[in-house]
């Protein structure tokens, strides 16, 4: 039986020798090159993979994203009725997400985009000194990703709040959900940070209306999904000043195109959905656990939530 990879080019043999370091009696397949379909026990795939594809495999015992997100897995037609679907939950990638989550709060809470246009004007002046508690933090999303931002946050001393679908305790953060939630915690938020699925429910939440509920000048972190943001909604927000800047990772589409306002604002900083990149050694040995509780019939771990979206 064999472990099907699908990914880019360039990562797909890092993958397969870090799977087989775990369990060197794996058979790993590199698509295209499936071979022989009745084979495959096992996908692990990445964003670019058709499920449709995935119908081809008729043993087919697990699928695993190479990932956080699930929805690239989700889209329709979706995965193969029937077939169980595993996300990842690894401490590389919330480390990663935490790191790039502190940047960009401090970037924005150290007015460090306004310092370094004063430095490129070669204007020596000082501006008003932030006051941490003053600089209040909604976080979208209190799973991994979210909680975790949230605890390095609140050791900073940086007021945390964070607004969930249902409710939810998380320690030393005053928590939200719902729609009124959402409005309350908006209204507070000098910083709006979105860690959450993508789901048909999130799609977009980030618009007009959010953000004109924000205080004036507050800044948007997005390290989750392109979706989650209304891109014209935001622009003419940082057009009025309403959101002072933007910190985004993830776009729609992606690669961002070449022409996208986006590129050259400047009030945006950009990184290519690079904010938290899986690194197969540390995500192989869930992966391989997995596959091993799928042969032996038992539970998995990480395992999505068709109903919630992720
Ligand atoms: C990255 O975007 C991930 O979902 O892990």
């Amino acid at each position: 039986m064999a472990v099907l990879l699908s990914t880019k080019a360039a990562t797909m043999d890092w993958w397969r020798r870090a799977l087989l370091a775990v369990d060197p009696g794996l058979t790993i397949r590199l698509f295209p090159d499936a071979g022989d379909p009745a084979e495959i026990e096992a996908a692990v795939v990445w964003t670019a993979h058709d499920m449709a594809e995935l119908r081809r495999y008729p043993n087919l015992k697990l699928i695993v994203s190479m990932g956080a997100g699930v929805d690239h897995l989700l889209r329709p037609p979706g995965p193969p009725p029937g077939i169980p679907v595993a996300r990842l939950v690894d401490r590389m990638l919330t480390t990663q997400m935490g790191e790039w989550v502190l940047l960009n709060v401090l970037r924005f809470h150290r007015q460090d985009l306004d310092y370094r246009a004063l430095q490129a004007a070669k204007r020596w002046e000082e501006l008003p000194a932030p006051v941490t508690a003053e600089t209040r933090i909604g976080i979208l999303g209190l799973g991994e990703l979210g909680s975790h931002a949230a605890g390095l946050l609140t050791r900073l001393g940086f007021p945390v709040m964070g607004w969930t679908r249902r409710p939810k305790v998380v320690d030393g953060v005053q928590t939200f959900h719902g729609a009124d939630g959402l409005a309350a915690m908006a209204a507070q938020s000098n910083i709006l940070v979105c860690l959450l699925p993508l789901t048909p429910e999130t799609r977009g939440i980030v618009d007009a209306a959010l953000l004109s509920r924000l205080p004036k000048g507050a800044f948007l972190i997005n390290g989750a999904r392109g979706g989650h943001v209304v891109d014209a909604d935001l622009l003419a927000a940082l057009e009025t000043g309403q959101v002072a800047a933007a910190a985004l990772d993830v776009f729609q589409p992606e690669p961002l195109p070449a022409d996208h306002a986006y590129w050259s604002h400047p009030k945006v900083v950009m990184t290519p959905h690079a904010a938290s990149i899986t690194i197969p050694e540390s995500a192989a040995p869930q992966v391989v656990e997995n596959l091993r509780r799928a042969r032996a019939g038992e539970a998995l771990m990480n395992l999505v939530d068709f109903s919630a979206g992720y």
